[in-house]
């Protein structure tokens, strides 16, 4: 269709192969169409078209709409789906009627839209997902406030916390993803329609009145800049990217605290796997894949990064191997959390050992240091010294951390101070306490089932408001879609 003028032979089977992007561009049928409906309906309008060529294109165009992409044909020395729209569009009009579709547009600014289009759609789904996962956190944390764990740094036992504060922890950072792709989402809601192959037309065009029909926020401000830019997939694939790397981590630590090791949580058999040779295991196959997944989507924006780095301005070829990485991306992304999600909400505490893994790790040793300040008056360093030569003679003689007692006070202050300082049995009995130590960590952000409960609290607040913008979004979308729908048909008759 687009070689009768310049060429003589056709392209080399090999190479048309090659070049298409038929294969991916499925994805992006029904922006296509819209793209299409919208700018006939524009040219007819600003009467570049005449009313009667438009609404044979525009009936072509609702038959092509209703029948869905598998009413193209799309063979790959067409190039790309524009051109089978056209071929579609041309077939079911005329030459004449039909090819007047592509004045005033060209397949630069046509796919720079559709990508645009497409992607809103799927940030929404992926937002969708990702809060679904936050509140399966906050349900989970919920019934956990109480629930003592180890807080681990250097992955060694650190200072106690609760299952809940855990809990709360991952959704926070999950939440911050949400407003990340929230902020992608408004970053690719312009419009590049109008910018033609890169400097736009000389056609009367309103590129508002297509902005309006699309339902886009706003016009894509320079036409060199709306069909060569790929920034706004580079920010949703980063975005994207940053929220695989918090499901992985979460992911990770689900596979850990599931292993006979740590034994602090029970994964449920619907989300685990057994050996085809080893009768006894239970793999943590979801957690594992969606550790694996984020290395891919990582993939995708570097890859991404690359092909962007040196292209000079405008339109290139390379732009079209971005599209299939951020679709990538977006599926990816989409389907772990989706199951995540399903797998946290069916998530078992092991509260008996996660206790027993925090008194084992010492994890009240800081608030015996602390407690040396507040009640024999020492500076912290001193106390830190202390605490850590009693800790290191408990160990040394196979002493649990419940079991310090006075007298290794008495010796470590000796041993670091020369002098004797002293505590009640009382107060440090209940310094290791770690029911105590919890409670008394109140402060805002803090483990107490208090602090934590706020956290929930805010937690919940904003996953109610996030998934209000996102409902709006998608009302949005479709308000303009079934307008857009209903305009054409009318306009068709
Ligand atoms: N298939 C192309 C893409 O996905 C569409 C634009 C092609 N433009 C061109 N001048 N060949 O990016």
């Amino acid at each position: 269709m687009l070689r009768r003028g310049r060429f003589e032979r056709a392209m080399d089977p090999l190479a048309s192969e090659y070049i298409s992007s038929m294969g991916a561009d499925a994805r992006i049928f029904y922006s296509v169409v819209q793209i299409n409906l919208a700018h006939t309906i524009m040219l007819a309008e600003r009467r570049i078209i005449t009313e009667q060529d438009a609404a044979a294109i525009l009936r072509a165009l609702y038959e092509l709409h209703e029948r869905g992409v598998g009413g193209l044909d799309l063979r790959p020395e067409l190039e790309d789906i524009h051109m089978a729209v056209e071929e579609f569009v041309i077939k079911a009009t005329d030459e004449e009627v039909g090819g007047k579709l592509s004045t005033a547009k060209s397949r630069n600014d046509q796919v720079a839209t559709a990508i645009r289009l497409t992607l809103r759609k799927g940030l929404l789904d992926v937002e969708e997902r990702l809060l679904e996962l936050v509140s399966a956190l906050v349900a989970l944390a919920e019934k956990n406030t109480d629930a003592i764990m180890p807080g681990y740094t250097h992955l060694q036992v650190a200072q106690p916390t609760t299952f809940a504060h855990w809990l709360a922890a991952h959704a926070f950072a999950i939440l911050r993803d949400v407003e990340r792709i929230e902020r992608a989402y408004d970053a690719a809601n312009s419009c590049p329609m109008g910018a033609c192959a890169l400097a736009g037309t000389s056609f009367p065009i309103d590129r508002v009145r297509v902005v309006h029909l699309l339902g886009f926020k706003r016009v894509d401000e320079n036409t060199m800049d709306a069909v060569s830019s790929r920034d706004f997939a580079l920010q949703a694939m980063s975005s994207l990217a940053i929220a695989m790397v918090n499901l992985s981590r979460l992911a990770e630590e689900l596979a850990l605290w599931s292993s006979a090791e740590f034994d602090m949580i029970e994964l449920p058999e619907e989300f685990t796997a057994t050996s085809s040779i080893m009768p006894q295991k239970k793999n943590p196959v979801v957690a594992e894949l969606a550790r694996a997944k984020a290395g891919r989507v990582l993939g995708n924006l570097s890859g991404a990064l690359a092909v962007m780095k040196a292209l000079p301005q405008s339109y290139n070829l390379d732009l079209q191997d971005l599209t299939p990485s951020l679709w990538n991306s977006v599926d990816e992304t989409r389907d772990s959390a989706g199951v995540m999600a399903k797998l946290i909400g069916a998530v078992e505490p092991k509260g008996e050992t996660m206790r027993r893994r925090a008194e084992g790790g010492f994890a009240a040793a800081t608030e015996l240091a602390d407690v040396l300040v507040w009640k024999a008056g020492l500076a912290f360093r001193d106390a830190h010294a202390i605490v850590g030569r009693m800790v290191a003679r408990a160990t040394k003689e196979g002493r649990a951390p419940g079991e310090l007692n006075i007298e290794d006070l008495r010796a470590a202050s000796n041993e670091v101070l020369d002098k004797e300082v002293h505590l009640t049995l009382e107060e440090l009995r209940e310094a290791l306490d770690l029911d105590k130590c919890i409670a008394t960590r109140a402060l805002p952000g803090g483990p107490a089932p208090k602090a934590v409960k706020e956290q929930l609290r805010t937690l919940k607040r904003d996953v109610k408001n996030r998934a209000k913008l996102l409902h709006a979004r998608r009302r949005a979308i479709t308000k303009a879609e079934v307008k857009l729908l209903k305009g054409a048909k009318r306009r068709s008759r």
